[in-house]
């Protein structure tokens, strides 16, 4: 037996913010990263379309990208002192998964961080409050999806918190959000759905049901996120809805190694004086993964049926698994990403020397290796890499060498 979920609405297409109108409630919470929802308008809409619906309304501001346990910690207990009845999470990736942790503690108020990340192990949630989702960028797909990513700054890791209790009741997808996002968050975020949609499709537990929303979220970023990223707004808006099906396909589907590496290596340099960003860290590592995964016949084929829905040719397996690995590599270079972590600038462009001194690179190597293959992610990827194997492909994926093995 397997499990499709997702939120029991899903309001989408442009003006759908005001769904917030509907939301039945006493007491709402709105959680909000560090000020582009306020600086366009969207917070006071929220807040007043909530205030419409009856509601007495707070703010919690200010929730950091790639959100600390503190952050979580701290939405908590404001949570149990204003008890509110809807937790509405409005922004990126960010400050939606934050709010997702803190009502887990709000629920459950003596859950530590390390229980809320054992998989599929929460509690019963909703005995408190309900949760709405409004996504601002076109990737993450949180609004849809039964996981929180919460950084623990300490260890300079990325714990992913999976349950399908925690997937959203009400999602709001209006491009209208998306449509303020600079250029290089839209190239990030972009190659993050991008990197959803093709690891669902692999995965060991993909089916039918997430099959079909995958197969049309890469359709749909291969004829929209280059367009979008120069500034079409009608691209734009199609991203925002392509990368909800990309959530609706992994959110179930699962992931794979892309993301346990993108994890492990997001924060671990931060002492450096920068992350490597999730969407460019998938969009480096993605073509190298696709390579080493192509050595399980099965997953093979299925690159082969991606390559051909995106009529990119080739009489063979090979040859159709050769023109993908090109075709996502030719997006870096249309979005200005890096292909390697050696040439990644601490502004996440391509430079000749990066951030990441190959030292201290091979120094972390064993430890990100080790924490790479332990990530939630790993279990459903297509083949299952060995510390000696992860090592090699960590090493690729710095110094953008061909993957053989
Ligand atoms: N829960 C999941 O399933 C899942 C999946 C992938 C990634 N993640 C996590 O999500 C986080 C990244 O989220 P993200 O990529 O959405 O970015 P983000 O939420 O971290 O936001 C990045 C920056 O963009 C700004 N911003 C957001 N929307 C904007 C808009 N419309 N206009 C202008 N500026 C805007 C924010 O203020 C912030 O400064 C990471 O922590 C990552 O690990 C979660
Ligand atoms: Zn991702």
């Amino acid at each position: 037996m397997q499990r499709f979920t997702n939120p029991r609405d899903i309001y989408h297409g442009k003006g759908a913010l005001e769904a917030l109108k509907t939301l039945e409630g006493k007491r709402a919470i709105i959680c909000v990263g560090g000020g582009s929802m306020k600086k366009f308008g969207f917070l006071d809409r929220a807040q007043k379309y909530l205030e419409e619906a009856g509601m007495t309304v707070t703010l919690f501001e200010g929730i950091e990208p790639d959100p600390s346990v503190d952050t979580v910690m701290k939405g908590a207990a404001v949570m149990q002192e204003f008890k509110p009845d809807w937790i509405v999470a409005i922004g990126g990736g960010s400050p939606i998964d934050a709010a997702k942790a803190m009502w887990i503690k709000y629920e459950y108020p003596e859950t530590t961080f390390a229980d809320m990340c054992k998989v599929f192990g929460l509690p019963k949630l909703r005995t408190k409050a309900k949760f709405c989702a409004v996504s601002s960028t076109s990737g993450t797909a949180t609004e849809v999806t039964a996981f929180s990513i919460i950084t623990d700054y300490q260890k300079g890791i990325k714990y992913p918190i999976a349950d399908f209790q925690i997937t959203p009741d009400v999602a709001i997808v209006d491009p209208d959000l998306a449509e303020t996002m600079p250029k290089k968050l839209v190239a990030h975020t972009g190659m993050d759905a991008l990197t959803h949609a093709v690891e669902a499709y692999v995965s060991t537990v993909h089916s039918d049901f997430t099959d079909a929303p995958a197969i049309h979220a890469i359709e749909m970023i291969q004829r929209d996120l280059v367009d979008s990223y120069n500034g079409n707004m009608k691209a734009r808006d199609n991203m925002h809805s392509a990368q909800c099906l990309a959530g609706i396909a992994f959110s179930s589907g699962l992931l794979g190694i892309v993301h346990s590496m993108a994890h492990k290596t997001g924060a671990v340099f931060a002492d450096l004086g920068a992350h490597i960003i999730h969407g460019a860290a998938n969009a480096m590592y993605l073509p190298k993964v696709i390579a080493y995964n192509a050595k399980n016949p099965e997953a093979k084929k299925r690159y082969g049926v991606i390559a051909d829905y995106m009529k990119l040719g080739g009489k063979d397996d090979d040859e159709k698994l050769a023109n993908l690995i090109a075709y996502i590599r030719g997006f870096n270079d249309k979005l200005n990403i890096p292909h390697c972590i050696k040439n990644y600038g601490a502004d996440s462009y391509p430079t000749e020397q990066g951030f990441v001194p190959e030292k201290i690179f091979l120094e972390r190597l064993p430890e990100i290796a080790k924490n790479a293959i332990l990530d939630a992610c790993t279990g459903s990827n297509p083949r299952q890499p060995n510390q000696e194997e992860m090592e090699k492909l960590l090493k690729c994926c710095y110094y953008d060498t061909e993957v053989d093995f």
